[in-house]
């Protein structure tokens, strides 16, 4: 069983524990070890071609629209892509190696994220997007976040056709598909954080 699996099946078992008043130490430790395989979820770097059924991506894009934002206006716009040939016309437009890992025509689902002018609408857009990036983990697909090919889909004609509004810009997409094994892992693989006493200062009493 791959971690995203093991998540998946501790995650199945906590939910159908939700809404109850309290839980026992069995419980209460699988929710700990629920947060403990997520903290180690890192970026999949390559994806299978294997397609992501409708219900999964409709699930993904609930979990983005459902996500916070200020005022509740909602200042985003997806544009779900999984036809590989747009894919491509986009990462060419881009100047991005179609087999790099830049490219957006490597996963069979792409989220394009997009918002608009509004003073939170950045933030708020990248809330989203990791609201569907948690929710792919969760049912078992890897997540990439990249932003380089998609400002490629700013062009006019790819607006045009992914029905991103003129006042909408798009700031990234959303790589989801199965990941490939043995690609760069969330734990070895991972990309380095800094400390944690660099980045985080806790006040106490
Ligand atoms: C807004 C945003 C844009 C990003 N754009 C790119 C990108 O264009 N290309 C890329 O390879 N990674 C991109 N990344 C991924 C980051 O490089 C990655 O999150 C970081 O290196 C940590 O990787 P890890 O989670 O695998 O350790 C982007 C991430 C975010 C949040």
């Amino acid at each position: 069983m791959n971690r995203r699996d093991a998540i998946l099946g501790m995650a199945c078992g906590v939910a159908a524990l939700s809404g109850r008043a309290s839980v026992d130490g069995a419980q209460e430790d699988s929710r700990r070890e629920i947060v403990d395989e997520f903290i180690k979820v890192r970026q999949a770097q390559r994806f299978t071609q294997e397609s992501v059924p409708e219900e999964d991506i409709q699930s993904i894009v609930t979990a983005g629209l459902n996500a916070p934002s200020a005022k509740n206006v909602q200042p985003w716009f997806f544009a779900v892509v999984t036809d590989k040939d747009l894919l491509k016309e986009i990462d060419k437009a881009a100047n991005v190696n179609p087999n790099g890992r830049l490219s957006v025509g490597g996963s069979p689902l792409v989220v394009f994220v997009s918002t608009n002018g509004s003073e939170y609408g950045l933030f708020d857009g990248g809330v989203a997007t990791d609201r569907m990036n948690v929710a792919a983990n969760l049912l078992g697909y890897g997540c990439k976040t990249v932003a380089t090919a998609a400002k490629a889909a700013n062009e006019p004609e790819f607006k045009k056709k992914l029905h991103i509004p003129d006042n909408y810009t798009v700031f990234a997409a959303l790589l989801i598909g199965k990941e490939i094994e043995k690609s760069v892992d969330g734990v070895s693989g991972a990309t380095t954080r800094a400390p944690q006493q660099e980045k985080v200062f806790f006040y106490k009493k």
